[in-house]
């Protein structure tokens, strides 16, 4: 069991393929010169499952591939096919261009649901954000997974101004689809232009929701970052992940494991332990694993203290977004 100091278990690890995409989301990513990691720097295939197979044997249930874009790794067929064969839940966080292509794998791997990121429903906005013109592609495969009976869940990060108008559009799409919304509150991370009057609050997306349509809470599962929301009458549902105005950070059993091999014991946190070196040089990682949850802090990595309005995003010390995986 990976315990910290607060008595949280912590039995969900996130691993990131790669710090590589091919989108560049200005929120996500520092800048479009940044330099993706050399490959000699990343976990390779059979690093990845060795560390895999340290946390599943400390009770670690459920395994999230993230990014940078995971399936942009030109070995991440192998990867899921041998993450596949552990005893835990598998799911991926895509931009869902490249799932067509890995559906099989994808399958094979017992993969039942896929977390998409998709910002807009408008094709001209939707390459403001990504600056890539692959809106159709995306949609089209979103189709296919829905098509194929996996449990489609969309990642929303509502911007002010920039698609907070589109909420209605995509509590529309839940009426005939059996889809999950996931609103998400904009997060300040190293070069991310993250400013609060950019950040549209759990409060505001319900009141948005609210307008048009009558909103039901659901119970939630107890280690769920989301608040759950149904509408009567729609196949699917929708819900706020308000880690800004209302984070749950008291139920977290989250881990990270960067594209680079190092553990963040919280997506806030400013320091990591190199995991990666230490198994290369032979050495025991599961000392390191403990040492490094249980020195987790309480909330928000002991950093994102102050009230948002007066937070300063230059201030913070962590990583951009597409080098953590979210
Ligand atoms: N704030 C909130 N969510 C973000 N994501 C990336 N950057 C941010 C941010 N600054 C989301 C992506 C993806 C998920 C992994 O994290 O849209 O869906
Ligand atoms: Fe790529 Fe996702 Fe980051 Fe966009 S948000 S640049 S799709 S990793």
């Amino acid at each position: 069991m990976i315990a910290d100091s607060f008595g949280r278990v912590h039995d969900y690890l996130r691993i990131s393929l790669t710090d590589n995409c091919n989108f560049r989301c200005f929120y996500c990513m520092p800048e479009e010169e940044y330099d993706f990691t050399p490959a000699s720097r990343l976990m390779q295939t059979d690093e990845i499952i060795k560390l895999a197979k340290v946390f599943v044997s400390q009770g670690v249930k459920k395994i999230r591939l993230t990014g940078g874009e995971p399936l942009v790794r030109k070995d991440a067929a192998a990867i899921i096919s041998a993450l596949g064969k552990l005893p835990v839940e598998l799911v991926i966080t895509t931009n869902g261009t490249r799932v067509a292509e890995m559906l099989p794998v994808l399958k094979e791997a017992g993969i039942k649901t896929i977390n998409i990121s998709l910002d807009t429903l408008q094709a001209e906005k939707f390459m403001l954000i990504t600056r890539r013109d692959v809106f159709h592609q995306v949609r089209s495969n979103i189709e296919l997974l829905l098509h194929e009976k996996i449990t489609v869940k969309i990642n929303m990060v509502v911007m002010k101004g920039l698609n907070d108008g589109e909420i209605k559009d995509f509590i529309d799409w839940t009426k005939h689809n059996p889809i999950q919304i996931r609103f998400i509150e904009f997060m300040p991370f190293s070069g991310n232009k993250w400013t609060s009057n950019k950040m549209f609050s759990l409060q505001e997306i319900l009141t948005a929701v609210e307008k048009d349509f009558t909103v039901l809470p659901v119970e939630g599962a107890p280690h769920d970052t989301a608040k759950h929301f149904m509408i009567p009458g729609h196949e699917g549902s929708f819900a706020i992940i308000s880690t800004m105005t209302a984070p749950f950070c008291s139920t977290c059993n989250r881990m990270r494991l960067t594209a680079d091999g190092k553990l963040k014991n919280c997506l806030f946190s400013n320091g990591e332990t190199d995991l990666l070196t230490a198994l290369r040089n032979d050495e025991d990682v599961l000392p390191l694993i403990m040492a490094s949850i249980w020195e987790k802090k309480k909330a928000l990595g002991g950093q994102l203290i102050s009230h948002f309005e007066s937070l300063d995003a230059a201030a913070i010390n962590n990583r951009s977004m597409i080098t953590i995986g979210g």
